[in-house]
């Protein structure tokens, strides 16, 4: 395998206007509601990234024609509830955890059986929180011994509806749960521990689905049907973070972020920046496509540390690498707790930012569901980000505030969410270079 590395030239500022990449979650999701409606579902603003291709490919792999993506346009010719056809072999689902979490709901209601594989990453994500609720409903699925893909999905069981407490906040499991829970006898109602992001819902009814929420539950009723629509992707707000990190932290920087996704479940970013003293602007807030929408100006500003509350957690859940790096170039102590759920990620979060950020020379101890960071100066040195894109962009932005050179390793990953995160980057103002090295 390649090994993509990112060197970064210590210090600079953040300046210009950008529109980040699009956002994955709903990517994902109107590939997978587009597949199962009646009619001919657009989409604008698609990631072409590499986890929300996997998602399309699947569905292409199971019969559905899919037009682009082309500059972001895709065309998706729904088959309806019942018209998918077994893929020809197992379906890669690559590093994307949304994917497979989400189409095991939806397979384990099909006629067919499937096998779902991915990268190593994804093959030792816990798979037990969708396959034990979703054997509870009749659903018959084999995992390896340690509850982790590769999935075999046995089609033709009948599905029963459920009413599910999860035991952790997980919009993928959450989303696994209603997919099944479409095909299902009954109702079925997921209750969740904390507020977790709600495009399913969303999009479901936006596909005209009835979907009742009350609280932190959500129920559907199985056997309706999905009615095509249009759908405009907004830029990704987990995408926007590093550049939020980066001009708060850099001295003299000022950056407008269009068209990014502020939907009240993802906002947990805004909210601990801002407590830390960041110095954000929503600007032009408007509805796009059933989410809304905002531009987000962005100044430098002198950060302080903070006790993260719990209740952030789940609503700024893929943002914490880049928090992380606030809080190293943060005055004080920073602390976060109840987040256990970042062990299971792309990879350990809080183990490789502990990693990382000690080797720059900040105090950052680990604590198991969560971490210690002293702030501090930050030096330079090697990182490895374990094939996470989400640690590799955290610690480009950390260039921004180190006194040496940055170099990280393993950063082949970005693709997955982000594919032209080094150009953008670059242009406005980060001292970045990319390359392909054998390994
Ligand atoms: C996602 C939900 C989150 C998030 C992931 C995308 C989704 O995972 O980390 O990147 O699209 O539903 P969990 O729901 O497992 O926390």
């Amino acid at each position: 395998m390649n090994n993509t590395v990112f060197r970064l030239r210590p210090g600079g500022r953040l300046r210009g206007r950008l529109r980040v990449a699009s956002d994955k979650s709903i990517s994902h999701r109107s590939i997978m509601f587009g597949a199962l409606a009646e009619g001919v579902t657009e989409v604008e603003g698609f990631l072409e990234g590499a986890d929300s291709l996997a998602t399309l490919a699947a569905f292409r792999a199971m019969g559905v024609a899919i037009e682009g993506p082309e500059e972001g346009r895709v065309s998706i010719q729904g088959v309806g509830m019942q018209g998918l056809r077994p893929p020809p072999g197992p379906l890669d689902l690559g590093n994307s955890g949304t994917s497979m979490r989400l189409l095991a709901g939806l397979l384990a209601a099909q006629a067919f059986d499937t096998t779902l594989v991915g990268d190593a990453s994804l093959s030792g994500r816990p798979m037990r929180r969708v396959t034990e609720p979703l054997t509870r409903m009749g659903a018959r699925i084999d995992t390896s011994e340690g509850g982790t893909a590769p999935l075999h999905i046995h089609g033709g069981q009948h599905l029963r509806g459920i009413d599910y407490e999860m035991p952790m906040a997980s919009a993928q499991v959450k989303s696994c749960l209603l997919l099944a829970g479409l095909y299902a006898e009954g109702e079925t109602c997921v209750g969740e521990p904390g507020i977790t992001r709600d495009h399913t819902e969303r999009m479901l009814q936006a596909f005209g689905y009835p979907v009742q929420k009350n609280g932190h539950r959500v129920c559907v009723q199985g056997g309706g049907g999905l009615r095509a629509t249009r759908i405009q992707v907004p830029a990704d707000i987990s995408s926007a973070a590093f550049f939020l990190v980066g001009a708060a932290i850099a001295p003299g920087s000022d950056v407008l972020l269009q068209e990014v996704g502020v939907n009240p479940t993802r906002i947990g970013v805004i909210d601990i920046l801002q407590r830390m003293g960041a110095d954000l602007t929503l600007l032009n807030q408007r509805m796009a496509g059933g989410e809304p929408v905002a531009d987000i100006r962005i100044r430098s500003a002198p950060l302080r540390g903070i006790a993260i509350p719990e209740e952030l957690v789940p609503l700024a859940i893929d943002e914490f690498p880049a928090i992380f790096v606030a809080a190293a170039c943060a005055e004080g102590t920073t602390v976060l707790t109840g987040a256990e759920e970042l062990r299971v990620k792309e990879s350990d979060r809080i183990q490789a930012m502990a990693d990382g950020l000690q080797i720059l020379g900040i105090e950052a101890r680990p604590t198991a569901d969560g971490i210690v960071i002293e702030g501090g100066q930050l030096g330079g040195g090697r990182i490895d980000s374990q094939h996470d894109h989400r640690i590799a962009m955290a610690f480009a932005m950390a260039a921004l505030r180190a006194t040496d050179e940055i170099v990280i390793d393993h950063c082949d990953n970005v693709a997955t969410s982000f594919p032209n995160f080094v150009e953008l980057a670059a242009a406005s103002g980060l001292g970045i270079s990319s390359r392909e090295m054998g390994q």
